[in-house]
């Protein structure tokens, strides 16, 4: 026997050495953004299953950014604003022991510029009684839709019963519904990420902005932050309880993919190897080409999967002596002067320039039409910047001609695909149904926005209703 052990354990030892570690797991997440993070809690947890977490950053968190300041002691989140009281999103922050609070809305003062010229625009928002009106009778043209795409198209109509409202350009909805007034707030907050918002269709629009926005900005639902206002603070809480089920900083490199069950390939940032051996597989990541590579698709899945068109969002704080302290300056088209609000900037732009509060520090973003580099983002805002500051819109605050070059960049994060979309004739042709003929195919599940909307509470909605179906 003592030979025996003895010659097992160097065995195992020398084994070690050279072959990688075995996770056998019921399930392997593959992303632990807000699908994937919460799913991994509730498969964990509420379902009793092995799980396994692979997220290639070195956190979890996904869009959250909350940036340390040096200099103040403060925290800026510049990603993920505030959460949406929808499903189980107030009783998840209790159960990860996260207390939170609806924050105060900072009051900044609005300046209007065309940033493709730098020059002011005599911008006039709607009256406030005009814009709430505008946007009750959206909630209203709208809320008999929002069982067909929210939490996820689970209710999804036929083909041939699809609302001709939801397959609109969004122009010709807001004339149909007389909804203009409400158009400057809906882009303001997050329609800008659909890219160019009024051509954008209806569907992808209200899955920017949908009906839960709608009524938090009514007064008829909430929205909060955790009390610490550091949002990252959520996830690190999740990562806390998962500990060791959780891989960082590591992605997969290699798959065998099968309806029995899946080998997964996995590689650290420093070149460690695993193998997650799993029974199912949950994809919480977005479904584009590059992120798919390892996990070879079959003809099915990439037929489906490659005719999502894309939108990509990047974020940054930076710090200039012109922009102005508790103010926002806001690109808009001259045409837009003095109240046309579906004369939106055209993608690719900078969104504005928002003062963050007991800093120096501005939050700015970047919505492209498609894949967009970092580099050539922040020259945008280099250029955009020097633009304004050009026109006189924005003090120049040295004669020196490079004054441009002295922004300062603080932060920045390519935020990449988002909200994934398909064409009204596609969608006719039965691509949702199509798209969701794929869950389960392959012992294979999918979560994310690409399947749902891209706000953090519906996604854990949406993953509620996954969960069993995956599991039955
Ligand atoms: C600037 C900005 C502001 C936002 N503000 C809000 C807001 O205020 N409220 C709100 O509800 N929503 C907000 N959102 C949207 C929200 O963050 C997203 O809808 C949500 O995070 C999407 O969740 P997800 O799980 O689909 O993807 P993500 O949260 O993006 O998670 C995907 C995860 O997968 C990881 N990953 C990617 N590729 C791989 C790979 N190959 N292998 C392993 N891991 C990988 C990523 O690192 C990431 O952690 C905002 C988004 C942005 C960009
Ligand atoms: C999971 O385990 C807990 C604790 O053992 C138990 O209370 C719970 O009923 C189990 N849930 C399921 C779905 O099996
Ligand atoms: C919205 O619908 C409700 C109930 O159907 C109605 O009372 C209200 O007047 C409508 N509001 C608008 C702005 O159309
Ligand atoms: C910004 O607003 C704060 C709070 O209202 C005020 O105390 C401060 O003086 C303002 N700063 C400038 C430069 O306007």
């Amino acid at each position: 026997m003592r030979v025996a052990s003895g010659f097992l354990a160097s065995a195992v030892g020398v084994t070690a050495a050279w072959l990688p570690e075995v996770i056998t797991r019921d399930v392997a997440i593959i992303g632990g953004g807000a699908s994937g993070a919460y799913a991994a809690v509730k498969l964990k947890e509420d379902f009793n299953k092995t799980i396994v977490l692979v997220e290639k950053a070195n956190r979890l968190g996904g869009h959250i950014n909350t940036y340390e300041d040096s200099k103040t002691g403060n925290w800026y989140d510049f990603g993920v604003q505030t959460w949406n009281d929808y499903g189980p999103a107030t009783a998840f922050f209790e159960r990860m022991g996260v207390p939170v609070s609806t924050p105060g809305r900072a009051v900044l003062v609005s300046r209007y510029a065309d940033f493709t010229t730098g020059a002011t625009v005599n911008f006039m928002p709607p009256a406030n009684a005009d814009r709430v009106a505008a946007l009750s009778r959206f909630l209203n043209a709208t809320a008999p839709y929002e069982q067909y795409f929210l939490p996820g198209y689970w209710n999804w109509p036929a083909r041939d019963s699809i609302p001709e409202d939801l397959l609109l350009p969004f122009s010709d909805f807001v004339d149909k519904y007389d909804i203009r007034d409400a158009v400057h707030q809906v882009f303001q907050v997050t329609g800008m990420g659909v890219g160019d918002m009024s051509e954008a269709l209806t569907l992808y629009v209200l899955g920017a902005f949908g009906p839960p926005m709608m009524r938090a900005f009514l007064g008829q639902g909430a929205s909060f932050t955790p009390d610490t206002r550091r949002n990252i603070a959520l996830y690190e809480a999740i990562q806390a309880r998962l500990g060791a089920d959780v891989l960082l900083s590591t992605v997969v490199t290699a798959s065998v993919r099968t309806s029995l069950g899946h080998v997964l390939y996995t590689k650290t940032a420093d070149g460690k190897a695993r193998i997650i051996v799993a029974r199912k597989l949950l994809m919480a990541i977005e479904p584009i080409a590059a992120n798919m590579a390892p996990f070879s698709l079959d003809l099915t899945e990439q037929s489906v999967l490659s005719r999502f068109k894309f939108s990509t969002v990047q974020a940054g704080l930076v710090a200039h002596p012109s922009l102005p302290i508790n103010g926002t300056v806001i690109n808009t088209p001259a045409a837009s002067a003095p109240n046309n609000y579906l004369a939106l900037p055209k993608p690719d732009f900078v969104v504005r320039f928002d003062y963050m509060g007991g800093s120096d520090l501005f939050r700015v973003m970047v919505v492209g039409a498609g894949a967009v580099t970092a580099e050539r983002a922040r020259d945008m805002v280099r250029q955009d910047l020097a633009r304004l500051m050009g026109a006189g819109t924005l003090p120049a605050v040295t004669a020196n001609p490079a004054a441009a070059a002295e922004l300062e960049f603080r932060a920045w994060v390519n935020h990449g695909a988002m909200h994934m979309h398909a064409s009204a004739d596609e969608l006719r042709e039965g691509f949702i149904q199509k798209l969701y003929a794929l869950q389960g195919r392959r012992g294979t599940w999918w979560t994310g926005g690409a399947f749902s909307v891209q706000f953090q509470s519906i996604l854990w909605a949406y993953d509620d209703v996954l969960l069993p179906k995956m599991l039955a």
